[in-house]
């Protein structure tokens, strides 16, 4: 059994996984709640409430599997990239259970552990697939051709799809996070009532800033009683761009990549206007697009471990190279 730990931005995880890619238990404890009211996540805020809830999680979780630290084989944890010292939380945690039981310890990287998400039972996705990783922090391209890396081919040149939806749910005064509310306001508007603009950008990349200010012109436009009167089609014609903009470059970007299967990952995956233009994609179950330590326990089964104690040195990263 292998021990998952995730820590890396305002979600407290833990995780039991096996080596064929069962979950048996996974816990996730979200701070949004604790964010919310500053519309968006305070980094020394994550890193204090994942202090107190860590352990908690982890005791959850090995008691979810039925098991004890006894039972755990491989401690596994998300080394980076994410908010620095709310990765120590988690690594300290992992390095001191692993130290304690003189176990192996696998260093995680956030983004192949959203990829790892579609490797888990049931029914596991094989490479090779083009992959959208679509999150709060990142908007990816990746050519999946083996189990454990992938080759970038797209990312975004301004904001993530997911911070585009956050700060579009700002700008409509929505709740925090704001992708699940636009998701939802969007189901009773017309996504063609506002024709916001898809940023064409070269190669495969994604730009989504222009869409964002498109979205702050057109409010400050409408009178305050018709922007409340008009938020679904707004949220509806915002989420329209997102989706059409994700949509495009994951085709594009498959056929020139020579791969057959597109799939997608991350919290935006769990949006159903996404779900409902790619119906030939396979999603992450809804379950493990949003941050989760079942995907991190996944990525570990095909990433090196390395030996009781060489890992107490390592450290955490903030962004990816
Ligand atoms: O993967 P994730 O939990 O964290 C990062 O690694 O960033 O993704 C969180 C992001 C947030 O921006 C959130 O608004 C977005 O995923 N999200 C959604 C939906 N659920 C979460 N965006 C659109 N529609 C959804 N249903
Ligand atoms: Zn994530």
């Amino acid at each position: 059994m292998i021990l998952g730990i995730e820590t890396s931005c305002d979600e407290t995880a833990a995780a039991v996984v096996t080596d064929d890619g069962d979950v048996l238990s996974s816990v996730v404890s979200s701070q949004a709640d604790l964010h919310a009211r500053y519309g968006g996540v305070v980094p020394e805020i994550a890193s204090r409430r994942h202090l107190e809830l860590v352990a908690p999680v982890v005791r959850e979780a090995l008691a979810d599997a039925g098991t004890s630290i006894e039972g755990v084989r491989r401690v596994a944890v998300t080394q980076g990239p994410g908010l620095v010292g709310a990765l120590l939380v988690g690594l300290s945690a992992a390095k001191a259970l692993a130290w304690a039981r003189r176990l192996p310890l696998v260093p995680v990287d956030h983004l192949q552990g959203h990829v790892a998400s579609l490797y888990l039972e049931p029914g596991p996705l094989e490479p090779p697939f083009l992959c959208l990783l679509a999150s709060g922090g990142h908007t990816l391209l990746l050519a999946v051709r083996e189990h454990g890396s992938s080759e970038r081919l797209g990312t975004t040149l301004d904001d993530a799809a997911g911070e585009a939806f956050d700060k579009g749910a700002r700008l409509l005064g929505l709740g925090y996070p704001g992708g699940v509310e636009i998701d939802r306001l969007a189901r009773e508007g017309d996504p063609g009532a506002f024709p916001f603009p898809v940023a064409r950008v070269p190669g495969l990349d994604f730009s989504f800033s222009g869409l964002k200010t498109a979205l702050l012109y057109a409010v400050r436009d409408l009178e305050e009683d018709e922007v409340e009167r008009r938020k679904a089609d707004l949220a509806a014609s915002y989420q329209r761009a997102i989706v059409e903009a994700l949509v495009g470059r994951a085709r594009e970007a498959a056929e020139r990549a020579g791969l057959e299967r597109i799939a997608v990952v991350g919290g935006v995956a769990a949006n159903s206007g996404l779900r409902e233009a790619l119906p030939e994609a396979r999603f992450a179950p809804l379950a493990l697009c949003t941050d989760n330590a079942a995907m991190i326990g996944s990525a570990a089964r095909f990433t090196a471990a390395l030996p009781y104690p060489s890992y107490l040195g390592l450290d955490a990263y903030a962004s990816f190279a």
